[in-house]
């Protein structure tokens, strides 16, 4: 009782409010992280205690909760509960010059991370050869990628390369870029689509955000010097955490 008293008070119950037990509740909680009772990545008393101190049925308990994971503030992990999640710091991104997702949070003071998706080689897909000007026997390197900035996650990237650029996915250790400019082949200029899109569940969980959030999404066809065609990559930015900026010009004839 007291542990979880400690960190999230009492329940005020005054008698006659209409408002249910659970959005109560949730208040209460909203409170305690605003106050920094819970802080970033702290793990939230267990459902049961919360229950038993504050005289609720753990269905309360559970409504309140996931309602808090749906706002984004609170994650869940499966088999390790429920925590308190940390606010990304918007990063951002100016459009016009072309940077890789390593050196971006560098440039920010933001230690880049990353979690394995995929990697795979096999003939290139109809779209991909278009895309990528290859004929349908030439092979690509596919990386599916969850990146992290300081160990928030910030974006999925899918990137497919030419496997006469990159024969090797496994070689790819932090940063893509990296491994092209060592093999000499950096893209120099890029085509970016940027769009609106919602996340689907699957990858709003992987983003720590409510399914159905608004995210970023980019396309991004970059070439080589001579005009080939060395990377596309289909990537969703949260949208919470990234802002991009575009310096504009008058231009004078
Ligand atoms: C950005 C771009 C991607 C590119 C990636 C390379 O995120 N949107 O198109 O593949 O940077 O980043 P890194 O070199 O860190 O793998």
């Amino acid at each position: 009782m007291s542990h979880v008293a400690d960190i999230l008070g009492s329940l005020d119950l005054p008698p006659y409010d209409p408002t249910p037990l659970y959005l109560r509740l949730q208040e209460q909680i909203k409170t305690a992280i605003e106050a920094g009772k819970l802080k970033p990545l702290e793990a939230l008393p267990g459902e049961r205690d919360i229950a038993e101190s504050f005289n609720v049925s753990r269905v309360t308990v559970r409504k309140a909760i996931s309602g808090l994971v749906e706002q984004g503030l609170l994650t869940q992990r499966q088999g390790s509960g429920t925590f308190v999640a940390v606010p990304p710091q918007r990063v951002e991104q100016p459009l016009s010059r072309l940077t890789s997702f390593t050196e971006d949070m560098r440039l920010r003071g933001l230690e880049a991370s990353v979690v394995w998706l995929g990697r795979t080689v096999s003939l290139a897909s109809p779209q991909e050869a278009m895309r990528l000007s290859l004929s349908p026997s030439d092979t690509v390197a596919r990386l599916r990628r969850l990146r992290f900035a300081n160990k928030v996650p910030m974006a999925i990237e899918c990137a497919t390369v030419p496997t006469r650029f990159l024969p090797d996915p496994e070689s790819v250790g932090a940063s893509l870029y990296d491994v092209l400019e060592a093999r000499g082949c950096l893209p120099v200029r890029a085509l970016q689509r940027l769009h609106a899109a919602n996340l689907n569940a699957e990858d709003a969980a992987m983003l720590e955000v409510a399914s159905g959030a608004a995210a970023l999404a980019i396309d991004r066809l970059s070439y080589l010097e001579n005009g080939t065609p060395v990377e596309f990559t289909q990537s969703f930015y949260r949208g919470d955490a990234y802002d991009f900026v575009a310096e504009l010009n008058l231009r004078r004839e």
